[in-house]
């Protein structure tokens, strides 16, 4: 049905057990896609610490599933934050698979938060750089390479519900991705003439990963215990339950194939139709 059979997709911060990345990857490997896992790979200083990244032991495991799942796979360790990096990410990705036909940027950073007027420039600096400049900079090389092999392609963005509304505590996370939906927007404009097309998809509340770290991080602010926070998200949920990694996975594998293929520069929620209660 989706037609994705050997098309190569290069899927950011997807070196990460149980996180959205990992979950994509494995899809798309599934759909026979080959797939780049792409992370950090190693710890940097206290913002990206062990607990937060994906390592590259990960990361060796990850491209076992993937091949189990019957698409070929490669670990390319990359930190999105740097372009020399990013332009080895693409080369590797060719040099392995021949082109890249899909590229997921997921990569991102949502572990710090801070009020907003303690909020520190450092951590400003790390959360933008990540999770818009990393969109920015990894969307720029894909699209140079799709529009050299001339056959178009597919770009999709792991925004938030943090992209529509705003969240406290969260004010760098929140601007950063808002700013993805206008990145997605502008470069569905302009990258449409090569019939490369741009969407987002907005998460909520996915209890592993980074989901799971901001779920703490509210539960303790509001005096709740963890257990009690979910259940007040699950109640006023109209599908009454928390989101799945499997559920971005779903969308994804989605607007990644020609099901999509008159659909660009949407940012479509994945979230249980939360934002209408
Ligand atoms: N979990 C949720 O509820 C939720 C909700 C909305 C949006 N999202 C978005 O989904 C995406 C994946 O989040 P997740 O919940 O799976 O969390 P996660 O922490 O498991 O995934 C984020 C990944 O980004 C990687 N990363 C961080 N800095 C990087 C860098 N400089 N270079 C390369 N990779 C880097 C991390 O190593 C990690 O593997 C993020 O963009 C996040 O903002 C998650």
């Amino acid at each position: 049905m989706y037609n994705l059979k050997g098309k190569t997709a290069i899927v950011t911060g997807s070196g990460r057990r149980n996180g959205i990345g990992e979950a994509i990857a494995l899809k798309l490997a599934s759909e026979g896609c080959n797939v780049v896992i792409t992370d950090l790979g190693a710890t940097k200083g206290e913002q990206f610490s062990k607990e937060h990244i994906g390592t590259t032991d990960e990361m060796e495991p990850i491209v076992a599933d993937a091949k189990s799942k019957g698409g070929d796979a490669i670990a390319v360790p990359c930190d999105v934050r740097y372009e020399d990096q990013v332009i080895h990410l693409i080369n590797k990705a060719v040099e392995a698979f021949g082109g890249i036909d899909i590229l997921i940027n997921n990569a991102g950073v949502g572990y710090i938060m801070e009020s907003f007027i303690e909020f520190k420039e450092e951590s400003w600096d790390a959360v933008l750089d990540v999770n818009l400049k990393g969109a920015f900079l990894c969307s720029k090389h894909a699209a140079i390479q799709m529009i050299d092999q001339g056959n178009g392609g597919a770009i999709i963005n792991i925004a938030s519900q943090a992209a529509k509304s705003g969240f406290p505590f969260a004010a760098a996370y929140t601007a950063s991705k808002h700013g993805m939906i206008g990145l997605t927007r502008s470069n569905a404009v302009e990258l449409g003439q090569y019939k490369i097309r741009v969407n987002a998809v907005c998460p909520n509340h996915i209890t592993t990963g980074l989901g799971h770290w901001q779920n703490k991080f509210f539960s303790d602010k509001l005096g709740l215990n963890y257990e009690d926070y979910l259940q007040t998200i699950v109640d006023k949920n109209p599908l009454k339950r928390t989101g799945l990694v499997d559920d971005i996975a779903k969308a994804v594998i989605f607007l990644a194939s020609d099901q999509a293929d008159y659909i660009t520069g949407e940012a479509m929620n994945v979230s249980g139709g939360e934002e209408y209660h």
